[in-house]
């Protein structure tokens, strides 16, 4: 081979190069546009959760115990139907410190070292099954 030969010979296979590059690169483009639809997916298996894995996954077991009976950190929840409606139950998830100057709960308040979180960023649709899942607990 001569020597322009030579060269010629190393731009094609340098061009081959790149040409295979691109289309590793368009494929892996490819992987990255179809991962929002997988995320869609577990947001929607994420929104059909029940209330015992919603309770868990936000905590409230962690607080008020794995059976929700209570711990020394948080009060029993069975049997909260005695104090709350629907809609105060899922006033009160959202906002729980604007309930702390009635009786019951300014009790807690002395009573356990920590404060009911508000959450008031989940979704009311989700609260409400929350709430209906704790109104339903017996005593
Ligand atoms: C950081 C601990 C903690 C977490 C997490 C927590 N709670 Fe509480 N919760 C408390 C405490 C403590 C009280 C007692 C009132 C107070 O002192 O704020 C309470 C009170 C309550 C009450 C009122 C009980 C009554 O007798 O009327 C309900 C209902 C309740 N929590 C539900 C929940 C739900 C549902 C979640 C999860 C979405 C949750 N809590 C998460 C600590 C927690």
């Amino acid at each position: 081979m001569t020597k322009p030969q030579i060269w010629i010979a190393a731009v094609l296979i340098l061009f081959f190069i790149l040409f295979f590059l691109e289309k590793s690169t368009k494929r892996s483009d490819v992987q990255q546009k179809s991962e929002p639809t997988v995320t869609q997916q577990t947001q929607q298996s994420g929104q059909a959760k029940t209330p015992e894995q919603m309770m868990a996954s936000l905590g409230c077991t962690g607080c008020h115990g794995a059976d929700l009976s209570g711990t020394n950190m948080a009060p029993s929840l069975h049997g909260v139907s005695r104090f709350w409606t629907r809609d105060a139950l899922i006033n009160y998830l959202r906002n729980p410190s604007s309930y702390m100057s009635t009786g019951r709960l300014k009790d807690y308040q002395a009573k356990y070292q920590i404060m009911m979180p508000s959450f008031n960023n989940i979704d009311v649709k989700d609260l409400g099954k929350i709430a209906d899942y704790l109104l339903s607990l017996k005593k």
